[in-house]
Protein backbone atom coordinates (compact mmCIF):
# COMPACT_ATOMS: atom_id res chain seq x y z
CA UNK A 1 0.00 0.00 0.00
CA UNK A 2 1.27 3.66 -0.56
CA UNK A 3 0.29 6.77 2.10
CA UNK A 4 0.99 9.46 1.25
CA UNK A 5 0.06 12.67 3.68
CA UNK A 6 -0.26 16.41 2.57
CA UNK A 7 0.01 18.57 5.45
CA UNK A 8 1.45 22.03 6.32
CA UNK A 9 3.55 19.86 9.80
CA UNK A 10 5.58 16.93 8.46
CA UNK A 11 7.35 17.01 11.25
CA UNK A 12 4.93 16.46 13.55
CA UNK A 13 5.05 12.93 11.53
CA UNK A 14 9.01 12.09 12.31
CA UNK A 15 8.72 10.14 15.90
CA UNK A 16 5.70 8.18 14.58
CA UNK A 17 6.94 6.00 11.52
CA UNK A 18 10.33 5.49 13.18
CA UNK A 19 8.97 3.38 15.73
CA UNK A 20 7.53 -0.60 16.41
CA UNK A 21 5.20 -2.10 14.12
CA UNK A 22 5.07 0.94 11.50
CA UNK A 23 8.78 0.78 11.05
CA UNK A 24 8.81 -2.65 10.68
CA UNK A 25 5.91 -2.71 7.97
CA UNK A 26 8.06 0.20 6.14
CA UNK A 27 11.53 -1.89 6.00
CA UNK A 28 9.37 -4.73 4.76
CA UNK A 29 8.13 -2.08 2.37
CA UNK A 30 4.48 -3.53 2.82
CA UNK A 31 3.40 0.04 3.58
CA UNK A 32 5.31 3.28 1.69
CA UNK A 33 4.69 6.37 3.61
CA UNK A 34 5.16 9.96 2.07
CA UNK A 35 4.75 13.34 3.87
CA UNK A 36 4.27 15.91 1.32
CA UNK A 37 4.84 19.61 2.57
CA UNK A 38 1.98 21.66 1.17
CA UNK A 39 3.73 24.73 1.30
CA UNK A 40 6.15 23.02 -0.95
CA UNK A 41 3.06 24.23 -3.55
CA UNK A 42 2.59 27.37 -2.90
CA UNK A 43 3.39 29.81 -5.73
CA UNK A 44 3.69 32.84 -3.42
CA UNK A 45 6.91 34.07 -3.04
CA UNK A 46 6.58 34.02 1.02
CA UNK A 47 5.01 30.34 0.67
CA UNK A 48 2.03 31.70 2.00
CA UNK A 49 -0.56 29.39 1.85
CA UNK A 50 -3.43 30.66 3.58
CA UNK A 51 -6.11 33.49 3.37
CA UNK A 52 -8.91 35.38 4.48
CA UNK A 53 -12.26 33.67 4.37
CA UNK A 54 -15.12 35.30 1.95
CA UNK A 55 -18.01 36.93 3.74
CA UNK A 56 -15.99 37.62 6.82
CA UNK A 57 -15.35 36.01 9.88
CA UNK A 58 -12.19 34.99 12.13
CA UNK A 59 -9.15 32.81 10.88
CA UNK A 60 -7.62 31.83 7.80
CA UNK A 61 -8.80 29.18 5.31
CA UNK A 62 -6.06 27.04 3.10
CA UNK A 63 -6.48 28.61 -0.50
CA UNK A 64 -6.93 25.69 -3.02
CA UNK A 65 -4.28 25.39 -5.77
CA UNK A 66 -1.42 24.47 -3.42
CA UNK A 67 -3.89 21.95 -2.33
CA UNK A 68 -4.94 20.96 -5.72
CA UNK A 69 -1.58 21.02 -6.88
CA UNK A 70 -0.03 18.47 -4.12
CA UNK A 71 -3.15 16.19 -4.75
CA UNK A 72 -2.08 15.91 -8.70
CA UNK A 73 1.13 15.24 -7.52
CA UNK A 74 0.53 12.32 -6.37
CA UNK A 75 -2.64 10.81 -7.30
CA UNK A 76 -3.55 8.13 -9.34
CA UNK A 77 -6.50 6.14 -10.89
CA UNK A 78 -7.59 4.51 -7.63
CA UNK A 79 -6.22 6.59 -5.01
CA UNK A 80 -8.58 7.41 -1.96
CA UNK A 81 -8.58 11.29 -0.97
CA UNK A 82 -9.39 11.35 3.04
CA UNK A 83 -9.89 14.63 4.39
CA UNK A 84 -9.69 14.45 8.09
CA UNK A 85 -12.00 16.61 9.77
CA UNK A 86 -14.32 17.37 12.61
CA UNK A 87 -17.62 17.05 10.24
CA UNK A 88 -16.48 13.69 8.64
CA UNK A 89 -18.16 10.33 9.39
CA UNK A 90 -17.18 8.75 12.94
CA UNK A 91 -13.95 6.48 12.03
CA UNK A 92 -14.32 3.10 12.83
CA UNK A 93 -13.05 -0.72 13.12
CA UNK A 94 -14.92 -1.27 10.02
CA UNK A 95 -13.85 1.64 8.11
CA UNK A 96 -10.33 0.86 9.06
CA UNK A 97 -10.94 -2.89 7.28
CA UNK A 98 -12.31 -1.18 4.50
CA UNK A 99 -9.52 1.03 3.76
CA UNK A 100 -6.65 -1.00 4.46
CA UNK A 101 -7.27 -2.93 1.73
CA UNK A 102 -6.63 0.03 -0.45
CA UNK A 103 -3.92 0.44 -2.88
CA UNK A 104 -3.13 3.90 -2.38
CA UNK A 105 -4.45 6.56 0.27
CA UNK A 106 -3.98 10.64 0.35
CA UNK A 107 -4.41 12.19 3.56
CA UNK A 108 -5.36 15.65 3.59
CA UNK A 109 -4.60 17.31 6.89
CA UNK A 110 -5.93 20.97 7.61
CA UNK A 111 -5.09 23.61 9.81
CA UNK A 112 -6.27 26.98 11.03
CA UNK A 113 -10.12 27.62 10.57
CA UNK A 114 -10.23 25.27 7.19
CA UNK A 115 -9.94 24.23 3.73
CA UNK A 116 -11.55 25.88 0.57
CA UNK A 117 -14.61 24.04 0.34
CA UNK A 118 -14.29 23.29 -3.39
CA UNK A 119 -11.55 20.53 -2.42
CA UNK A 120 -13.38 18.87 -0.54
CA UNK A 121 -16.42 19.19 -2.89
CA UNK A 122 -14.31 17.93 -6.09
CA UNK A 123 -11.56 15.97 -4.72
CA UNK A 124 -11.88 14.41 -1.48
CA UNK A 125 -13.37 10.99 -1.74
CA UNK A 126 -14.06 10.30 2.51
CA UNK A 127 -14.24 13.01 4.92
CA UNK A 128 -13.41 11.19 8.73
CA UNK A 129 -14.08 12.33 11.89
CA UNK A 130 -12.21 10.34 14.73
CA UNK A 131 -14.35 11.53 17.57
CA UNK A 132 -16.85 14.20 18.55
CA UNK A 133 -13.84 16.72 19.61
CA UNK A 134 -11.97 19.21 18.11
CA UNK A 135 -8.09 18.97 17.61
CA UNK A 136 -6.24 21.57 16.32
CA UNK A 137 -5.09 19.82 13.27
CA UNK A 138 -5.63 16.85 10.88
CA UNK A 139 -2.04 15.18 11.52
CA UNK A 140 -3.24 13.33 15.13
CA UNK A 141 -6.58 12.10 13.25
CA UNK A 142 -4.49 10.94 10.31
CA UNK A 143 -1.94 8.98 12.36
CA UNK A 144 -4.34 7.29 14.37
CA UNK A 145 -5.78 6.14 11.11
CA UNK A 146 -2.63 5.14 9.50
CA UNK A 147 -2.18 2.97 12.55
CA UNK A 148 -4.94 1.12 12.88
CA UNK A 149 -5.21 0.61 8.68
CA UNK A 150 -1.54 -0.34 8.44
CA UNK A 151 -1.29 -3.32 11.37
CA UNK A 152 -4.49 -4.53 9.54
CA UNK A 153 -2.55 -5.36 6.05
CA UNK A 154 -1.32 -9.28 6.04
CA UNK A 155 1.89 -9.53 7.37
CA UNK A 156 2.59 -6.86 9.11
CA UNK A 157 1.54 -8.38 12.80
CA UNK A 158 3.30 -11.26 13.33
CA UNK A 159 1.27 -14.47 14.46
CA UNK A 160 1.49 -13.06 18.13
CA UNK A 161 0.21 -10.15 17.86
CA UNK A 162 -2.93 -11.79 15.84
CA UNK A 163 -6.00 -8.83 15.67
CA UNK A 164 -8.46 -11.86 15.30
CA UNK A 165 -8.86 -11.90 19.08
CA UNK A 166 -9.23 -8.00 20.09
CA UNK A 167 -11.67 -5.56 20.61
CA UNK A 168 -14.05 -4.52 17.67
CA UNK A 169 -12.69 -7.58 15.39
CA UNK A 170 -15.90 -8.87 15.71
CA UNK A 171 -17.77 -6.64 16.50
CA UNK A 172 -17.51 -7.05 21.11
CA UNK A 173 -15.10 -5.98 23.00
CA UNK A 174 -12.42 -8.46 23.85
CA UNK A 175 -12.37 -10.32 27.20
CA UNK A 176 -9.98 -9.99 30.03
CA UNK A 177 -6.82 -11.54 30.15
CA UNK A 178 -4.58 -12.56 32.81
CA UNK A 179 -0.78 -13.84 33.45
CA UNK A 180 1.45 -15.50 35.74
CA UNK A 181 1.58 -15.62 39.15
CA UNK A 182 -2.13 -17.26 39.64
CA UNK A 183 -2.51 -14.62 42.70
CA UNK A 184 -1.30 -11.47 43.02
CA UNK A 185 -1.82 -8.95 46.30
CA UNK A 186 -4.72 -11.57 47.34
CA UNK A 187 -6.53 -11.24 43.86
CA UNK A 188 -7.28 -14.39 42.08
CA UNK A 189 -7.06 -15.74 38.19
CA UNK A 190 -10.14 -17.01 37.41
CA UNK A 191 -10.28 -20.51 38.02
CA UNK A 192 -11.72 -21.04 34.92
CA UNK A 193 -8.61 -20.40 33.38
CA UNK A 194 -6.59 -22.67 34.91
CA UNK A 195 -8.59 -25.79 34.28
CA UNK A 196 -7.30 -26.65 31.02
CA UNK A 197 -10.85 -27.25 29.63
CA UNK A 198 -10.35 -25.24 25.93
CA UNK A 199 -14.13 -25.64 25.53
CA UNK A 200 -15.22 -24.13 29.12
CA UNK A 201 -11.89 -21.24 28.19
CA UNK A 202 -13.13 -20.13 24.75
CA UNK A 203 -17.42 -20.41 26.67
CA UNK A 204 -16.15 -17.92 29.29
CA UNK A 205 -14.36 -15.64 27.54
CA UNK A 206 -17.26 -15.06 24.74
CA UNK A 207 -19.44 -15.14 27.59
CA UNK A 208 -17.50 -12.10 29.07
CA UNK A 209 -16.69 -10.66 26.47
CA UNK A 210 -20.49 -10.26 25.39
CA UNK A 211 -21.29 -9.17 29.25
CA UNK A 212 -18.38 -6.41 28.64
CA UNK A 213 -19.86 -4.96 25.67
CA UNK A 214 -23.19 -5.20 26.96
CA UNK A 215 -22.60 -3.07 29.86
CA UNK A 216 -20.18 -0.51 27.95
CA UNK A 217 -21.15 -0.36 24.46
CA UNK A 218 -24.70 -2.00 24.75
CA UNK A 219 -24.83 0.41 20.96
CA UNK A 220 -21.98 -2.19 19.49
CA UNK A 221 -24.57 -5.30 20.39
CA UNK A 222 -27.29 -3.25 18.67
CA UNK A 223 -25.51 -3.18 15.23
CA UNK A 224 -24.41 -6.95 15.82
CA UNK A 225 -26.28 -10.36 14.71
CA UNK A 226 -25.63 -12.34 17.19
CA UNK A 227 -25.31 -16.14 16.72
CA UNK A 228 -28.05 -18.62 18.40
CA UNK A 229 -24.32 -19.36 20.93
CA UNK A 230 -23.93 -15.93 21.87
CA UNK A 231 -28.22 -15.27 22.58
CA UNK A 232 -27.65 -18.10 25.31
CA UNK A 233 -25.09 -16.50 26.56
CA UNK A 234 -26.64 -13.41 26.96
CA UNK A 235 -29.81 -14.75 28.79
CA UNK A 236 -27.79 -16.82 31.52
N1 LIG B 1 -9.49 17.81 12.91
C1 LIG B 1 -9.78 18.44 14.06
N2 LIG B 1 -10.48 17.68 14.88
C2 LIG B 1 -10.67 16.48 14.25
C3 LIG B 1 -11.32 15.26 14.58
N3 LIG B 1 -11.97 15.09 15.73
N4 LIG B 1 -11.29 14.27 13.68
C4 LIG B 1 -10.68 14.44 12.50
N5 LIG B 1 -10.04 15.54 12.13
C5 LIG B 1 -10.04 16.59 12.99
Amino acid sequence: MKIDILTLFPEMFKGVFGSSILKRAIEKEIVDINCINIRDFSKDKHKKVDDYPFGGGPGMVIKPEPIYDAIESVKAADSRIIFLTPKGKVYNQSIANSLSKEKHLIFLCGHYEGVDNRIIENYVTDEISIGDYVLTGGELPAMVVIDSVVRLIPGVLGKEESFIEESHYDGLLEYPQYTRPREFKGHKVPEVLLSGNHKKIEEWRKYKALELTYIRRPDLLKNKKLTKEEEKLLKQ
